[in-house]
């Protein structure tokens, strides 16, 4: 099938991209497009080419799918160079987003067209890339490298109008983009094409130079591991220091030099792995969701208000219910408090904190959830007050309405069973704050009908969530594995292995915070409440808890928080009570290296994903990486658990594994059954295929 259509209009010949679902620049469209091209340059009736595109994106870009493969002609910057060759003038007429490869296109046409809704952007730095068809040469000769530079920095696309204002486009159409593109065609034919980019150089002065000069220090300091800022500061800085061709091939050289960094790789993975999620194995795609006006959450603690807080963000009416008028009170005044935050940090305008208050309705009694579509618990995390509340729920709430549990670990069937109506019930599994992370764990409990959890994940999208779906088990995907790297962190420290050393570990792979910092941040008494419900134990954590160290809200807990500081410091007293905890454990302390510790932590972590496949409780490896990534803030360019094994190899995971089991005696570190088979087969978490949860 053609992806590009040829038509005219008088004398200008239109080609029409049409490559769905976003026009991605793939090997076809590129070919089609330099055919289409020709044939128009060709023609003697053309004497303007407009270069259009159907559907919702004018080009996303490059294929992504196509990268890592060896590289099929034609190449993009060819046809983009018989592009800005052609003699007769090329006009882009931009709708929807043009992307990366797409914005690079739109750069060598002679003139550029947006509608006014249009978002233009050069996003390969998200990819771990930098702009590989001559973007980092042409942007900074049509609108100064000062300027091109943060936006290939940042990756964010601009609007229409802020790219009318950089000189990014010639015109933003009122009305037709595509009519627009016609008549300034006819114009440049009339009075003359302007110069191409590659012919421009009145913006590249000195004055431009040091102003990106100055800029370029500044993101370089501020790299960290990401190799492609530094790329991109050569990049543009060769549109100074070189000719247009020697830039083009300065850009490609680096271009290519990223694509097979691990880093970028993982980064794409997570890219096409974010976009799988949508698909649930087991669940038809034909499935529609059912209709959401109005919700209600049950509890106005932190997790409850934070829900409410999505809802209102997302312009939907909800209603937050509590027990007690002063609890609803309490409630309602921590949410004004957060949304004030924002009018104060200038991040929402305080009409828009009244819209979004005017959105929730303070109530007290369950009864006044009797008018939701959906309902989400967010009480007590006790198997008793969930199954009253849903019990409760099941005699008012109108049918059809989803009910949905915030739990963390508990059983949903036994929620649900507290129902006539197990069809309509499933867990929603928010992380804390839940106004601003993006992770929501949506439990598919067996008996919930399939169109409850398609209106679940539509939801969870419509509230700016990442939704996944998990099976039910305890602590479901994330926090399931997070226990794994918890009872890893109390072996390491009564091994010999200080709360410092386990944290730096973890922070210099790239995590924001360390697991003793995060449970100091979380309080560690949560953790401390939740092992005596279970019976379970850990020497150092309890002891630490017993001291009445719960973490920043006490000022100490694994570190010294003084004078409310939020970092920690190293505690002498901390460090004498694991030294004594090993002590009385008969352990002999020894010293860790951090890649030991990495290990340590980590490969647990992996063994719990596998057996979590295992079980059926995550569809896919990538799966458990986008919950990693959105709700535990695993490093993106590491590309998740599962994604890392692999990197690693199965077959190193699974020694490693073996080691510490006959060392620890912990029978929990033996391999996972899949992890052997898969690491004897010589394969990685990316050759299983998606299963039903
Ligand atoms: N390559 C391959 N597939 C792509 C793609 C691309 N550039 N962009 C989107 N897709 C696919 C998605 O994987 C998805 O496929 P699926 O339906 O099978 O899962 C489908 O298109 C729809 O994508 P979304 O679900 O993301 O749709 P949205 O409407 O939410 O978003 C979008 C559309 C804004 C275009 C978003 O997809 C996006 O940001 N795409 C990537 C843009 C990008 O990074 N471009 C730069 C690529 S690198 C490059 O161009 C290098 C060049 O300099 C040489």
């Amino acid at each position: 099938m053609e992806t590009v259509r040829l038509a005219r209009q008088g004398e200008i010949a239109i080609a029409t991209i049409d490559n769905p679902p976003v026009n991605a620049l793939g090997q076809a469209l590129r070919a089609d497009l330099a055919r289409v091209l020709s044939e128009a340059s060709t023609d003697p009736a053309v004497t303007a080419i407009v270069i259009a595109a159907a559907g919702k994106a004018f080009i996303a870009g490059a294929d992504i799918s196509e990268f890592g493969k060896p590289p099929l002609a034609p190449l993009l910057p060819d046809v983009l160079d018989a592009i800005e060759g052609s003699e007769k003038p090329v006009v882009a007429a931009i709708q929807g987003v043009a992307l990366g490869g797409g914005l690079e296109v739109a750069l060598a046409c002679h003139a550029r067209v947006a509608a006014a809704s249009a978002m233009l952007g050069l996003p390969e730095i998200k990819l771990g890339l930098i702009p590989g068809a001559g973007g980092t040469q042409r942007l900074p000769r049509l609108i100064g490298a000062a300027k091109a530079f943060p936006m290939m920095l940042s990756g964010e696309p601009v609007s229409a109008g802020k790219a009318l204002e950089l000189g990014l486009v010639d015109e933003v159409a009122g009305g037709d983009v595509v009519a627009a593109a016609v008549t300034l065609a006819q114009a440049l034919v009339a009075k003359g094409a302007p110069e191409p980019a590659r012919e421009r150089d009145d913006r590249l002065t000195a004055k431009d130079r040091e102003a990106f000069e100055v800029l370029a220090a500044e993101a370089s300091l501020k790299s960290g591991d990401m190799p492609n800022a530094m790329a991109l500061i050569e990049a543009v800085r060769a549109a100074f220091t070189l000719s247009f061709a020697e830039g083009l091939a300065a850009e490609r050289a680096l271009f290519t030099a990223l694509l097979a960094d691990p880093r970028s790789k993982a980064l794409r993975y997570v890219f096409f792995a974010e976009r799988e999620i949508a698909r649930v194995p087991g669940i038809d795609s034909a499935v529609k969701p059912r209709e959401i006006a109005r919700a209600a959450v049950i509890g106005a603690g932190t997790m409850g208000g934070g829900i409410a807080m999505c809802f209102a963000n997302a312009g939907i009416a909800v209603t937050l219910i509590e027990q007690e008028q002063a609890q609803i009170d309490n409630g309602m005044n921590r949410v004004a408090a957060i949304y004030e935050m924002s009018v104060t940090r200038g991040s929402l305008t305080p009409a828009k904190r009244d819209e979004r208050v005017a959105l929730i309705t303070p109530a007290v009694g369950l009864g006044a959830a009797a008018e939701a579509d959906i309902v989400i618990e967010a009480a007590f995390e006790e198997m008793g007050v969930k199954q009253q509340i849903f019990g409760a729920l099941d005699a008012i709430v109108k049918p059809g309405a989803i009910l949905a549990s915030n739990t963390s670990y508990l059983d949903v069937p036994t929620i649900a069973a507290a129902t006539t109506r197990p069809q309509d019930v499933l867990g929603m599994h928010f992380f804390s704050p839940a106004n601003v992370m993006k992770l929501l764990e949506i439990v598919r409990p067996a008996g919930v009908a399939d169109d409850a959890v398609v209106t679940a994940m539509a939801l969870g999208r419509r509230l700016g969530k990442v939704p996944v779906v998990v099976g039910n088990g305890f602590g479901f995907v994330g926090n399931r594995m997070l226990e794994a790297r918890t009872r890893a962190t109390e072996r390491l420290l009564v091994a010999g292995a200080l709360p410092h050393e386990v944290d730096a570990a973890l922070t210099g792979f790239g995590f924001k915070m360390g697991p003793c910092a995060m449970a100091d941040l979380a309080g560690n008494d949560i953790g401390w409440r939740s092992r005596k419900a279970r019976g379970k134990t850990a020497a150092v954590a309890d002891a630490i808890c017993e001291a009445g160290w719960f973490g920043q809200k006490t000022g100490r807990g694994y570190f010294l928080y003084p004078d409310g500081a939020r970092t920690g410091q190293r505690d002498p007293e901390v460090e004498a009570l694991i030294a004594r905890v090993s002590q009385e454990k008969g352990v002999t302390r020894r010293s860790f290296t951090a890649d030991e510790i990495l290990s340590r932590l980590l490969d647990p972590m992996v063994n719990e994903g596998a057996r979590i496949l295992e079980e059926g409780i995550a569809a896919r490896p990538g799966d458990i990486d986008v919950i990693w990534l959105n709700g535990y803030n695993w490093p993106a360019w590491r590309g998740g658990p599962m994604h890392w094994a692999d990197t690693i190899g199965l077959g190193v995971i699974v020694a490693r594994l073996e080691a510490q089991a006959a060392e620890t005696g912990d029978t929990a570190l033996e391999p996972a059954p899949l992890l052997r088979r898969l690491a004897a087969e010589g394969k990685g978490f990316a050759d299983l295929k998606a299963r039903p949860v």
